[in-house]
């Protein structure tokens, strides 16, 4: 079968999809769900844990320093024995976080206050690449003890675990990994923590650390200022994750694309801090209708149905660059489809994961024949010519491979996609699911 093996891929250009479909379950509730169980007191049982590679990165670490956790397996609930806030043992191998941004930045928060405790923490080429300065100098300021390469912003780093005092953290960028790694630091320092973000983040762990008895306050302008007090005992919880609108949106942006498409995507993630896609599909004209909205476990969930017609050209910058910064890969190549000149900007961050998306996306899409700049903090797309198949890389990155699925589809002859798997970091089920709706 193409794509096995690390073999590359065909995609077949041209039909049509139509049909429901489920993703998988929430990537950055996945990675809290099990961080939270972790030190919570107790049993936390989770439902719709993404079986993925990311999170089974998380829950491998929390395993080595003595958390049980019971297999991840598509389907199945997830249970974990909690060890309490203090109950982390220092582990005796390097703690391997794999491709995961998000269990290496908020892993650091969570060691940061074990006192008397070391700990080593690398992951693969891409994560040992990514800038980890901007969780070790903030935590610095509650007295955490974090050192690494390039002057502590590069992994391998390492955690002497320190007693922690409570201070008033401006965070640098608008990173909700950045934020966690402070709140769950924290959670162990004496005294309140004050978090101040820049523009407001994705508020998952706001949401459920105080779903798990945490005492923390959200304030200010949109949520921007959270106070965390601690002391407070976290109790085991019964977690119901929702389907990733993050992943939800290669269907959400194939739908709108593919000439007679028309996709109804179930139990999708509403939260407001993760809805961009929606707005900007909206900006387009495309005709996506959420359906049974309604609350499960303390977040906003719906059904999205999408239907083709015609589409836009679109800008936007910074200001929603928070609620969509992992769609901008395959808003790209929707902007190829739109009629016009499409500018995204204030896109910088893309730049540092897990692979300089700006310059990726602009890599690939210009061997489909795309007319695309890659500028210093954004792309400008000259949409409404037709891409030709190509040969294609993921260039080892989950949402460029399935971007790059999507533009396939579209394209003018088939086209071959190397590194097709990457795409099991966070949809271990995509290719699968992209032959079921075909038709
Ligand atoms: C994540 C936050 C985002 C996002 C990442 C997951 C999280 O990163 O890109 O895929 O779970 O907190 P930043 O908020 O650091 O940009």
């Amino acid at each position: 079968m193409s794509g096995s093996n690390g073999s590359p891929r065909d995609l077949k250009a041209g039909g049509s999809l139509r049909g429901r479909v489920r993703v998988p379950g929430d990537k950055s509730i996945s990675h809290r769900a099990l961080l939270f169980g972790a030190i919570a007191e107790g049993t936390t049982t989770i439902e719709g844990l993404l079986p993925a590679e990311d999170p089974i990165s998380t829950a491998a670490c929390l395993r080595s320093m003595g958390t049980t956790i019971s297999p991840i397996q598509s389907g199945e609930i997830v249970t974990i024995e909690g060890v309490g806030l203090d109950g982390l043992q220092e582990p005796l191998e390097i703690l391997d976080c794999g491709n995961s941004g998000t269990t290496m930045r908020l892993m650091l928060g969570l060691l940061a206050g074990r006192q008397g405790r070391h700990f080593v923490l690398t992951g693969d080429a891409s994560l040992r690449r990514r800038p980890m300065n901007r969780v070790g100098q903030p935590l610095s300021l509650l007295g955490a003890d974090v050192r690494g390469r390039d002057h502590g912003n590069l992994a391998p780093l390492s955690v002497q675990g320190q007693r922690l005092r409570g201070a008033v953290v401006g965070t640098p960028v608008a990173s909700a990994q950045v934020k966690s790694a402070i709140l769950l630091a924290a959670l162990t320092a004496e005294g309140a923590t004050s978090v101040i973000e820049p523009a407001p983040s994705r508020d998952h762990s706001e949401r459920m650390l105080k779903a798990f008895g945490a005492d923390l306050e959200v304030g200010g302008e949109m949520g921007r200022h959270i106070v965390v007090r601690p002391g407070a005992t976290l109790k085991g919880q019964h977690v119901v994750v929702p389907g990733d609108i993050s992943s939800a949106a290669f269907w959400l942006v194939a739908g709108a694309l593919v000439p007679g498409a028309n996709i109804t995507v179930e139990n999708v993630g509403l939260n407001p801090t993760r809805t961009g896609i929606l707005e900007v599909l909206d900006l387009m004209g495309a005709s996506v209708q959420v359906l049974n909205r309604r609350d499960v476990a303390g977040e906003p969930v719906g059904d999205l149905q999408v239907s083709h017609g015609p589409l836009k050209a679109f800008q936007f910058g910074e200001e929603i660059m928070p609620r969509l910064v992992d769609e901008v890969p395959i808003l790209s190549v929707a902007a190829c489809f739109c009629d016009g000149e499409s500018r995204i900007s204030g896109a910088a961050e893309l730049r540092v994961k897990e692979t300089d998306r700006l310059a990726v996306m602009a890599r690939q899409l210009k061997a489909m024949g795309a007319d695309i700049d890659e500028d210093p903090d954004g792309l400008t797309i000259r949409g409404g010519q037709s891409l030709k198949g190509a040969e294609l890389d993921s260039e080892t990155d989950h949402r460029v491979a399935m971007s790059l699925a999507v533009a396939g589809l579209m394209a003018e002859g088939d086209s071959r996609l190397s590194r097709s798997e990457a795409a099991a970091v966070s949809y271990p089920n995509f290719w699968d699911d992209l032959e079921r709706l075909r038709c």
